[in-house]
C-alpha cells in the first residue's frame, strides 16, 4: 500500500519542517525590511558542515525577500560553471525587471553597457552580445574587480532609483575562483558604501570565512558570519515529530532520544532515518524498537549515498590521506600526526592535502589542523574493508 512519506533526504530538498533556525530568519529578515527601506545593509553568509541545511536556508530567505519586493536570483557556484557569466545574466534579469518603467531607461543603458564590458572581457564562452570589432574593443576591459564593481554600482543606483532592492543568494560560495571572490567582495563593497540597496546572502563549507578575509581585510565588516550547525535536542525533535503530526502520527519519548543520539542532530541525517522508519513503522505510535530495526537500512542509505559519492570523488592518494587521518583517532588532526601515519614527510602530502580542501572534502581549522566537512565520514570509513586493508598494509611497514 501507498504511505505518504513527509520525510525529505536530498540536497536542497526543503524539509516538510524547517527546524531551528528561527532566529537566523528573523535576523536576515530585519535585514531585508531595512533594504526595502533603501537602506543598504551587511551581507550574510552562512557556513558548516555538509548536510546541516544551509541551502534550503538560504531558499528559504529567498522566499522571504521575494514577498517583500525584493529582486531575488539564486547561483549555485560549480566548478564547471562560469560565475561571471552567471553573475552578468542575474544582472540583466534585473534590469529586464525594472525596464518595464520608462523614466529609468538611461540608468539601464548605463547598466547593461556595464554588463556587456563584463562578459566580453571575462566569460569567454558567452554569446548573448554580438558587437561588431570596433565595439568590442570599446567595451574590453582588462580588469575584472572594476567591471565587476561597474556592474554592481549601476545596478545598485537602479535599484536605489527605482526603490527594487536586489539579494543574490550565491550557493557554494567555496568553488569561487580566488580572483573572482575578490572582485565580489570589492564590488560589493563599493555598492555599499555609495547606499544602494543590494546584498548578498551566501552558503558555503566552513573555509569560506578564511577564503573571504584572506582575500580582502575589509570582508569581516562588510558581511554578517554566521555558522549553520547540528539541531539541538528540542530542535531535533521538532523536525522528528512535526512532519507526521498531521498524519495523526507520535514517537515514544524512546524513540526521539534515540534518533538524536543515532544522527547528532544533523538534519540530513534526521530525514533520512526517519523516512526509513516511518516507511517501515505500521502503528500510530513509532517505538526505540521501530528505530533499531531500521538501523541496518540507515547506514547502508548513508554508505551508498551521502557517503559514498564524497569518497568515489577521490583518487587514490586522497583515500590513502583521508585514511590516516581517521587513524589520528581524533579530530581535528594535525598535518604532521597525518604524515607520520602515511610514513611520509608533511611536504610530501601537501599537494593531496590542497585537492582534497579544494574538492571540499575536508578544511582547516586553525592552524595547522585538518577535518572533515562531511559529518560522521570517520565512521563511514571505518566500516570500509579499504581502510582495515591498508591499516594492516602500515602495519608492516618499517617506519621512516
Ligand atoms: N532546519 C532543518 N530542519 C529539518 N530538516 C532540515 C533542516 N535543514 C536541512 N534539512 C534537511 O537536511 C538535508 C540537507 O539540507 P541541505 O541540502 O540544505 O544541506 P547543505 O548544508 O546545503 O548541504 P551541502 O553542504 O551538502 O550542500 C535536506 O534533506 C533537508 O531537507
Ligand atoms: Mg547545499
Amino acid at each position: 500500500m501507498f504511505k505518504i512519506n513527509p520525510y525529505r533526504p536530498g540536497a536542497g530538498v526543503m524539509p516538510t519542517y524547517l527546524a531551528g533556525r528561527e532566529s537566523d530568519i528573523y535576523t536576515v529578515d530585519q535585514m531585508f525590511k531595512a533594504l526595502t527601506l533603501n537602506i543598504p545593509t551587511q551581507s550574510v553568509i552562512f557556513s558548516g558542515l555538509r548536510g546541516v541545511g544551509k541551502t534550503v536556508l538560504i531558499n528559504r530567505l529567498q522566499k522571504i525577500a521575494e514577498n517583500r519586493g525584493i529582486f531575488c536570483k539564486h547561483i549555485e557556484v560549480e566548478t564547471r560553471n562560469d560565475f561571471i557569466s552567471q553573475i552578468a545574466s542575474c544582472s540583466q534579469a534585473f534590469l529586464r525587471e525594472v525596464s518595464a518603467k520608462e523614466k529609468f531607461k538611461s540608468l539601464i543603458k548605463k547598466s547593461l553597457d556595464a554588463i556587456k564590458s563584463l562578459v566580453i572581457s571575462f566569460d569567454p564562452n558567452g554569446s548573448s552580445f554580438s558587437l561588431s570589432v570596433q565595439d568590442r574593443e570599446l567595451y574590453q576591459s582588462n580588469n575584472l574587480t572594476q567591471s565587476l564593481t561597474d556592474v554592481f554600482t549601476s545596478i545598485g543606483e537602479t535599484a536605489y532609483e527605482s526603490e527594487t532592492p536586489i539579494c543574490f543568494f550565491i550557493d557554494e560560495i567555496q568553488y569561487m575562483k580566488t580572483e573572482e571572490l575578490g572582485s565580489l567582495i570589492a564590488a560589493l563593497h563599493r555598492s555599499n558604501q555609495l547606499g544602494y540597496p543590494l546584498m548578498i546572502i551566501g552558503a558555503g563549507l566552513p573555509k569560506i570565512y578564511k577564503m573571504l578575509s584572506d582575500e580582502k581585510t575589509y570582508s569581516e565588516r562588510l558581511f554578517v558570519y554566521q555558522e549553520i550547525g547540528s539541531l539541538n535536542s528540542e530542535q531535533s525533535k521538532k523536525a522528528i515529530e512535526e512532519p507526521v503530526k498531521k498524519f495523526g502520527v507520535t514517537y515514544t519519548e524512546e524513540a526521539v532520544n534515540r534518533i538524536i543520539v543515532l544522527t547528532k542532530g544533523y538534519p540530513f541525517f534526521i530525514q533520512q532515518l526517519c523516512q526509513i522508519v516511518y516507511k517501515e513503522a505500521s502503528g500510530d505510535e513509532i517505538t526505540v524498537e521501530d528505530v533499531d530495526l531500521s538501523l541496518g537500512d540507515f547506514f547502508d542509505s548513508l554508505d551508498n549515498g551521502f557517503f559514498r559519492v564524497r569518497y568515489e570523488r577521490c583518487a587514490d592518494s586522497d583515500k590513502k590521506f583521508i585514511f590516516a587521518m581517521v587513524q589520528c583517532g581524533e579530530l581535528p588532526c594535525t598535518i604532521s600526526n597525518i604524515a607520520k601515519n602515511l610514513n611520509k614527510s608533511v611536504t610530501a602530502i601537501s599537494t593531496t592535502r590542497a585537492q582534497l580542501i579544494s574538492k571540499g572534502i575536508i578544511y582547516p581549522i586553525r592552524y595547522k589542523e585538518l577535518d572533515f566537512t562531511v559529518p560522521e565520514f570517520s565512521g563511514f570509513i571505518k566500516r570500509l574493508d579499504e581502510y582495515a586493508e591498508w591499516c594492516r598494509e602500515m602495519q608492516d611497514m618499517p617506519a621512516r
